[in-house]
């Protein structure tokens, strides 16, 4: 040993010593829970490739967000699950939309005590489910989409958004989104930007959850080329000049070097998301016994921590804001 002065293990001894020496913290206020509500059901509709999530009804939402709330978690991302598609998913942006009911549902259970964000795009709304309006050709039209986005972003706005949250990866859409809702008087509602979104395989489950998978093609032409993170860095910081409050890289996991990138290059408020194809690998390993469900969750959460970002959003917020609880 070269230095036989230095012994690690010292600090490793007992509980006490590693909570004392210990780098990263997570608690639940670093946690965003996504939410799904679903239109015309009677009852919450359980998600098959999401063990543990559902489909809620605007009353069962209610409830969910009060019992997060309760267990500290201050942020809730939602995601409307309309009856009706159409070509432009014109419901994203109806005032009584099921998306906007939901946004009024949970500002009105908890008002100013948690951050009700709405996430801004159309692919869960258009009938060939892609995140913006086609040409002709069939490709996503960016700047017809961006007119549509600034209709959603105002319309969740006066639903109660503190946030919104455009996840489409149109160029330019936080701009647009940002004028329009200074235009409209709305200058206190934020944006939280999904600015690094990669074209995944991991977003697989949210498709069957959301109701969104694409009918022909799919979003390479918009989402980013997963090999890339100088990319990545340029997309951010195109976000923050057009006035994004915080940004986001997606998914997590695979991604955590460019969280880290992002937090050290920017200094902004960085969220990362632990996406659904990330919550169902470790909840079908977890039930067949495979790994301690636990402890892998909580050792995944703090890894993105560790990575930089300061929020994470993740099925897991129920969960693990319980098991955070209990020590
Ligand atoms: C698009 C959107 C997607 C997710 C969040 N917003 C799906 C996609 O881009 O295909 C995925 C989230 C997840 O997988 O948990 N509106």
């Amino acid at each position: 040993m070269p230095f036989p002065e230095q012994r690690p293990r010292r600090l490793r001894r007992t509980p006490a010593l590693r909570a004392l020496v210990r780098e990263t913290d997570l608690a639940p206020r670093h946690l965003i829970a996504p939410l799904f509500v679903k239109e015309g059901v009677e009852g919450p509709v359980p998600i098959p490739s999401m063990p543990g999530q559902v489909q809620h009804t605007l009353e069962s939402l209610r409830k969910e967000a009060r019992e997060l709330a309760e267990r500290g978690i201050l942020g809730i991302v939602l995601f409307g699950v309309p009856a009706r598609k159409d070509a432009e998913g014109s419901e994203a942006w109806n005032p009584e939309g099921i998306a906007q009911r939901g946004l009024r549902a949970l500002h009105d259970e908890l008002g100013d005590d948690a951050v009700v964000m709405g996430d801004l795009c159309l692919d869960e709304y258009t009938d060939h489910g892609h995140c913006g309006l086609l040409t002709e050709g069939g490709e996503v039209d960016n700047d017809a989409t961006l007119e549509r986005y600034r209709w959603v972003a105002l319309a969740q706005a006066e639903a109660g958004a503190h946030m919104v949250a455009p996840s489409g990866m149109m160029d330019g859409q936080v701009g647009a989104i940002r004028e329009a809702l200074d235009e409209a008087g709305f200058e206190r509602t934020g944006i939280l930007a999904y600015a690094a979104k990669f074209a995944s395989a991991f977003y697989g489950p949210f498709r069957d959850a959301a109701e969104c998978a694409p009918r022909f093609g799919d979003r390479a032409g918009y989402q980013m080329d997963p090999p890339n993170a100088d990319e990545a860095l340029r997309e951010v910081w195109a976000d923050i000049g057009e006035g994004a409050d915080v940004v986001m890289v997606k998914p997590a996991l695979p991604y955590l070097d460019v969280v880290r990138r992002v937090k050290d290059e920017t200094g902004y408020p960085v969220a990362a998301y632990n996406v659904s194809g990330e919550y169902a690998m470790l909840k079908a390993a977890a039930g067949n016994g495979w790994i301690d469900e636990r402890r892998a969750v909580l050792e995944v959460l703090t890894s993105i921590r560790r990575a930089g970002a300061d929020l994470v959003l993740t099925y897991h917020a129920r969960d693990a804001a319980a098991w955070l609880a209990s020590g």
